[in-house]
């Protein structure tokens, strides 16, 4: 048995713009995802799906995907996790060269799904990494990250960057921009999520974006406006020292920038009330910054704040429902080992159909 973890990330700039092949800077936080794998004799894949904002599930099938059982939980949510998980089921087996391969999994995350902090790049790389470790073919990081693409970017009907999971499989503060990906050394962000307890349809919202770009100049303009921005602070966190605590002045421009980025990203669509509320409760609260992180829609914003004051506010905020200093995650992925985390497989959470 295999056991490999990856971090979900926020993204301090730059969504949206960077499936266009602008740069963006996202950054890998303290909260995992965990894929346990398992190979079996025969050519099934079994799924156990724990703590993803949903009521745990449980799917058998065989080799092809069309064989899946009805379960008994909302159909979409099923098909969402599951189609990463496929997917990375089918990246391993490449990788591997075993297409018949089997496995037993069992996806447990604190990472909620959809919301904008990298959930399906957490899964997927921590599968694939935990799956061809399992059939005794580890990747190089590089290629990981690659094959995490491939993942999302078929599961998202071709719209999704190399951000989150490059971010993924690295961790700390990436830049990307199309297919140059580096990590870069930044201060320790002193993030805070807030969260609303719902989730964005990441294909709808990308694709709503496309759309405002093809038939409007100004939208275009606007796309390209946040790859700016960026850049900008690409510069701020390149000059900064990465050994010292931020300081007062680098985390107020850092803080215009992304207040700047968030009002673009609300011009091009992809905000909502419970958002913007959220990022004004913490600007209100005297965060630096704040902006929603991730395709939008609903989920997550991220705040610059290292006083206490902004995640208070959230907490107080009749939109959000859950608040949290997210620690910027200096591991990517990686192999998870002791027994004793994985004894618990099939405990009465699990909601076996
Ligand atoms: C989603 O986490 C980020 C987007 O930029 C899509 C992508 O980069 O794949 C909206």
């Amino acid at each position: 048995m295999t056991v490999s973890s990856a971090p979900g990330k926020v993204y301090l700039f730059g969504e949206h713009a960077v499936v266009y092949g602008e740069p963006a800077v996202p950054c890998a936080i303290e909260r995992r995802a965990r894929v346990d794998v398992e190979e079996r004799a025969d050519d099934h894949v079994r799924v156990q799906a724990r703590d993803l904002s949903l009521d745990g599930f449980t799917v058998e099938y065989t080799g092809t995907t069309d064989d899946r059982p009805d379960v008994d939980v909302p159909r979409p949510l099923v098909e969402a996790a599951m189609g990463y998980v496929d997917a990375a089921v089918d990246q391993a087996r490449d990788a591997a060269d075993a297409p018949d391969a089997g496995f037993d999994i069992v996806v447990e995350s604190d990472i909620p799904l959809g919301a904008g902090l990298g959930s399906s790049a957490a899964v997927v790389v921590a599968g694939i990494d935990a799956a061809t470790r399992e059939l005794g073919r580890p990747l190089p990081p590089e290629e990981l990250a690659d094959r995490a693409f491939r993942a999302e970017h078929e599961v998202q009907d071709g719209q999704a960057s190399r951000a989150d999971t490059f971010c993924s499989t690295m961790g700390g503060a990436v830049r990307v921009e199309g297919d140059d990906c580096r990590t870069i050394d930044t201060p320790s962000l002193p993030f805070v999520v807030g969260f609303d307890g719902g989730a964005g349809d990441t294909g709808e919202l990308v694709a709503g974006v496309r759309r405002l770009r093809e038939e409007y100049g100004f939208a275009a303009d606007t796309v390209a406006t946040i790859g700016d921005i960026v850049r900008c602070g690409a510069t701020l966190l390149r000059e900064a020292d990465p050994d010292a605590p931020p300081s007062e002045t680098l985390l107020g421009e850092l803080g215009r920038l992304m207040n700047f980025d968030h009002g673009l990203l609300e011009a091009l669509g992809v905000s909502s009330r419970s958002l913007d509320a959220m990022v004004w409760a913490a600007r209100d609260a005297g965060a630096h910054g704040a902006k929603l992180t991730g395709a939008g829609g609903g989920g997550c914003i991220v705040a610059l704040d290292p006083t206490p004051e902004s995640r208070t506010a959230l907490r107080f905020t009749p939109d959000c429902e859950d608040a949290f200093r997210a620690e910027l995650a200096t591991d990517g992925v990686r192999v998870e080992t002791g027994s004793g985390d994985t004894a618990d497989r099939g405990d009465e959470s699990e909601s076996s159909r």
